[in-house]
């Protein structure tokens, strides 16, 4: 799929080149984010489960094949599912600026222990906190801290919840404040493109026909979309089989079979799509310094579609952006 270059015309119509409209660097470039101080470690109640990895420092051992579930083991799922979308609406309604990552790390962690539940990521291969909270230029995995957010900034949440023996995980991207049309551009689109994946992830079809659909999205609106990670099988287990591409790749022929779980989580960047790690291990961050937006539910396939399982009892989530386009089933066929 082709991508829009700098001296195109934009994609929305305004009659710019990409590079002086929507692709304008300026706006997309942030002051640099700088590691801060890491949040205080904090502990959940002997009371609730662990899973598995907390009794081999973290490790996970066993089976990590394809996830794949009946009836008990969906609604398990549904339960999971719903306490993580819980506490990533908890966390995001705190976000302004002033407030610090930290912060809203503690929220997260206060909102999984009212609900029963442990965070995922609490003592993940070496991991120590409740949540990744990743600030603009930082994609993923960034380790909550004392940097406080600042209007203009956008922020990813991402909350893994472990309930009954089952995991939930979900992410989406907050504005801080007020963010600039370019800013709010990507987001936009990133939004769309993950539920345009989630869309194709339906029964009988393969899983690039999901990278293919996110990248229907991204791709002719300039935007890179990173490849060095990919969505998971998650269930029993957090990380599983399959990989899910964000991009197209015929060779993931792979079909989707009713009961399956696993994530859609695509994150697209502004400009260049390779990512590289802080030396704290964890922080990843776009080689170019331009923001990088992601959104993550996990779904499972059902006999005739799709159903997302990170919800509320209502059905709603923070995974959404007031003028994200979403599209029908099908999206990037
Ligand atoms: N929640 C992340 C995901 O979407 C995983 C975070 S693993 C951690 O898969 F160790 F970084 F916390
Ligand atoms: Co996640
Ligand atoms: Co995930």
């Amino acid at each position: 799929m082709k991508r829009l270059r700098a001296n195109d015309p934009c994609w929305c119509a305004s009659g710019e080149k990409l590079k002086r409209c929507h692709g304008d660097r300026s706006a997309l470039q942030r002051p640099p984010v700088r590691r801060g101080v890491p949040a205080a470690l904090r502990s959940v109640p002997e009371s609730i489960a662990r899973p598995p990895y907390l009794a081999t420092g973290g490790h996970p051992t066993g089976p990590s094949g394809r996830q794949v579930f009946d009836a008990a083991g969906l609604e398990a799922m549904r339960h999971a599912g719903r306490v993580a979308a819980q506490v990533l609406l908890d966390a995001g309604a705190e976000v302004r600026p002033g407030v610090t990552t930290a912060e809203l790390n503690d929220i997260a962690h206060d909102s999984y222990v009212r609900q029963g539940a442990y965070p995922s990521t609490l003592g993940y291969r070496g991991f120590a906190h409740a949540s990744c909270i990743s600030v603009n230029e930082v994609a993923c995995h960034g380790i909550p801290d004392s940097r406080p957010l600042a209007d203009g900034d956008i922020v990813n949440i991402d909350i893994t919840a472990f309930v009954d023996g089952y995991h939930g995980d979900t992410s989406a991207t907050f504005a801080v404040g007020t963010i600039n049309p370019a800013a709010d551009a990507l987001v936009a689109a990133t939004c769309e493109a993950t539920l345009a994946g989630i869309a194709a992830a339906q029964p009988g079809r393969t899983i690039n026909e999901i990278g293919r659909a996110v990248e229907a999205v991204a791709r002719p609106r300039g935007y890179g979309v990173v490849t060095m990670y990919g969505g998971h099988g998650i269930g029993t287990v957090f990380h599983a089989a399959p990989h899910i591409h964000h991009t197209a790749h015929p060779s993931a022929t792979a079909k989707l079979v009713p009961g399956m779980t696993f994530t859609v989580e695509p994150m697209l960047t502004a400009g260049r799509e390779d990512l590289v790690s802080w030396d704290d291990g964890w922080t990843e961050v776009t080689i170019d310094g331009l923001i990088s937006a992601q959104f993550e539910h996990t779904v499972a396939v059902t006999a005739d579609g799709v159903e997302i399982l990170t919800v509320t009892d209502d059905g709603t989530s923070a995974v959404t952006w007031p003028n994200a386009v979403v599209t029908a089933a099908g999206a990037g066929r």
